[in-house]
């Protein structure tokens, strides 16, 4: 491939030299002819580090810095005038600009500048000039657990993040200068002496939206049952509780066990603050008991206690605590612990960048990581 040259607009023209076998493969591309997860995480792997190869730094920093801030703020405007939503509602058919203004109430030159950003970026499909049609990503907007994310980021991640620089600068760049109560969270939300789930606690539509992101966040990762298989749990089992989940949020793996396995739900618990699982979405059957992990674990001898994405939201002092108070509870030889959680690989640069980004949302949202293996 030849190198290329900058064109009149300041950006590279890359089509001189560009393999026209290549632009052929990717034209031609479709997501269906993907054969499992595996292949299609591979590909995402190498199309990103194509990309990072194939762009200039000028165009690098403009996909990072200014389109993907971009989509966010175009993303949070549609939802918060729930765009997608009406539009679905209204029959999901091809619409201009105009028809999208007036099924919104919005000003149409102010919705037409935000369409054309997400068209651009190929979350929105453009079927004619000015006029658009949805896409899998802007149907996916309309449920509960993805639409959560772009308030989710709005109103907890982000203003944590410009925080950030300044109180790590403030705090001489110490990897521990940040506590559970007092970092860059506390700072972005102007309040100290609480964790985020303790201001989650006064803050009920924030903590709502918290959960449906979490839920989000593991609806399309493969269910953790197709990494430890439930039959684990099944074989050798006396009567009693099978599965308790700490910190299970509103339920949604406890609900994969129940589908799996519904002749067991009665055995299965839901663990979480009060506020939480006030809002539990598993089946009747399952014990919704609210619970506060930092004080002994109330149900004992159970099969297996499951806690995922619980650890990497407390510092090594907490998580060990959290641990702790599971212990008494567990029969020896016969109860298990089971851990799910991102494991950050030594070669970072094979791992997803979800893996780092996650990290540092921790880093800034409680003080804490994703961890090692060995850590
Ligand atoms: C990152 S979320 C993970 C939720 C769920 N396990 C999942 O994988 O989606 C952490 C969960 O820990 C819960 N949590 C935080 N502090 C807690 C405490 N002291 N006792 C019990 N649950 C707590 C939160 O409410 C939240 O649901």
């Amino acid at each position: 491939m030849t190198k290329a040259t900058p064109n009149t607009n300041g950006d590279r023209g890359h089509s001189a030299g560009c393999s026209t076998d290549l632009l052929h493969l990717l034209n031609a591309f479709e997501n269906t002819s993907i054969d499992s997860e595996i292949e299609r995480s591979q590909l995402i792997s190498a199309a990103t580090t194509f990309l990072a190869r194939l762009q200039s730094p000028w165009e690098t920093i403009r996909r990072h810095l200014v389109d993907s801030p971009a989509v966010q703020l175009s993303l949070k405007v549609c939802m918060d005038l729930e765009l997608f939503r009406k539009w679905k509602d209204a029959g999901n058919g091809d619409k201009t600009a105009a028809e999208l203004a007036q099924l919104t109430g919005c000003d149409e030159e102010l919705l037409q500048r935000f369409l054309r950003h997400l068209a651009v970026e190929h979350l929105l499909a453009e079927v004619a000039p000015g006029t658009y049609a949805q896409t899998e990503f802007t149907l996916a907007m309309c449920t509960p657990h993805f639409g959560a994310w772009p308030q989710y980021m709005h109103e907890t991640v982000l203003d944590t993040w410009k925080a950030m620089p300044k109180v790590l600068a403030d705090r001489g760049y110490k990897n521990d200068s940040l506590t559970v109560i007092d970092g860059a969270f506390q700072v972005a939300t102007h309040t100290t002496g609480q964790s985020i789930f303790d201001y989650f606690a006064s803050h009920p539509g924030q903590a709502k939206t918290f959960n449906n992101a979490m839920t989000g966040y593991g609806a399309e990762r493969c269910s953790w049952l197709d990494i430890f298989p439930s039959t684990n749990l099944l074989e050798n089992v006396v009567e009693g509780p099978l599965l308790v989940d700490v910190g299970g949020s509103i339920g949604h793996d406890v609900e994969k066990f129940r589908k799996r396995h519904p002749d067991k739900a009665s055995r299965l618990v839901l663990q979480d603050l009060p506020a939480v699982v006030g809002d539990a979405i598993c089946g009747d059957q399952v014990q919704v008991m609210p619970h506060n992990f930092f004080e002994p674990q109330p149900v004992r001898h159970a099969r297996a206690y499951y806690l995922h994405s619980v650890l990497h939201d407390w510092p090594d002092a907490n998580a060990l605590q959290i641990l702790e108070n599971l212990k008494p509870a567990m029969k020896h030889g016969y109860s298990k612990l089971l851990l799910n959680e991102i494991v950050v690989l030594d070669k970072i640069s094979t791992s997803s960048p979800q893996v780092t980004s996650f990290d540092l949302a921790m880093m800034g949202l409680c003080a804490a990581q994703e961890r090692t293996e060995l850590m």
